[in-house]
């Protein structure tokens, strides 16, 4: 007997990357073909925006397993499992009861970054999913580190040409110090994991621009200030407007990131507001 087939529409965001998927409901099983078609669509768009969800914490789960096995959560308060039987699920939230905060990020603006590259093997993809939503503030940018790559002056292409680049550890994208972490502001002696500028993502063989976050950041075998000086001017060219999309966020969206061709940024908000979402990870690869 043939499973019924889920009918998805995807609908590019018309900028430089960003799709919707319509047509389910993630609480129900996805199909084989379904799966799949969602996979290509995420190949070519980087993200997926699935709005209208009401997703039980046990659906949005199974929905991330597809995407790889989910990263057990960093120790922050960001890292905290949210539920004893869901180890993989976080929560990213402004909102404190109790005097205790009930996620990571607060109110803050999280500067332009990928998440945790300051590890050997950052996290393929991530997952939100939006329960409370303030009504202004609080956009998430996404840039297309592709489009980045092939958009970067020839001049620029040849100064990152086989460069590797140190992801500090010791400041989150909000520039505060993360658990366990001494300050060190000099990046050629911080922690963190080094990487190539250009990787080649390991499913589409495309290549792309990759770089963590701008604090912190030092491009091995430089000089400081020449290290400073290349960044400033990636970083300046990866953030221009016509490489991103911009997500304004509505209850029981559901977003997915490629973590290995896309950077991310967060607008800060009002704090007398409430913002919670729900967040996966999806374990990743070294970086080549
Ligand atoms: C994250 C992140 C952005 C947001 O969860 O990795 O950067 O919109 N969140 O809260
Ligand atoms: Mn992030």
């Amino acid at each position: 007997m043939s499973a019924i087939l889920n009918k998805i529409t995807v609908t590019p965001s018309g900028a430089a990357l960003g799709a919707d998927i319509e047509g389910l409901d993630l609480n129900i099983p996805l199909d084989q073909h379904t799966r799949s078609e969602i996979m290509d669509a995420w190949h070519s768009h980087l993200v997926l925006r699935f709005r209208g969800q009401h997703l039980t914490d046990e659906s949005f789960v199974k929905f991330g397993r597809g995407f790889g096995e989910l990263d057990l959560p960093y120790s922050s308060i960001a890292g905290k499992p949210r539920r004893p039987g869901l180890p993989e699920m976080t929560v990213i939230s402004n909102i404190v009861e109790n005097g205790k905060p009930l996620g990571g990020l607060g109110n803050f603006e999280a500067a332009w970054h990928t998440d945790m590259s300051f590890r050997e093997s950052p996290p393929t993809a991530s997952l939100l999913y939006a329960i409370e939503i303030p009504p202004s503030g609080g956009d998430t940018w996404f840039s297309n580190m592709y489009l980045a790559y092939e958009t970067l002056p020839e001049s620029l292409k040849k100064r990152v040409e086989g460069k590797m680049c140190k992801h500090d550890h010791t400041y989150n994208s909000s520039g505060r110090l993360r658990e366990g972490m001494t300050e060190n502001q000099d990046p050629r002696t911080s922690p963190g994991a080094i990487h190539p500028i250009v990787r080649t993502h390991p499913v589409t063989r495309k290549k792309a621009l990759y770089l963590g976050r701008r604090l912190n950041g030092y491009i091995l075998g430089m000089e400081l200030s020449e290290s400073d000086a290349l960044l400033d001017e990636l970083w300046a060219h990866l953030s221009r407007k016509e490489l991103t999309w911009t997500q304004k966020w509505s209850v029981g969206d559901l977003l997915v990131w490629d973590n290995q061709c896309t950077v991310h940024y967060r607008e800060s908000f009002d704090n007398n507001t409430r913002r919670l979402l729900r967040r996966l990870q999806v374990k990743g690869t070294k970086p080549y």
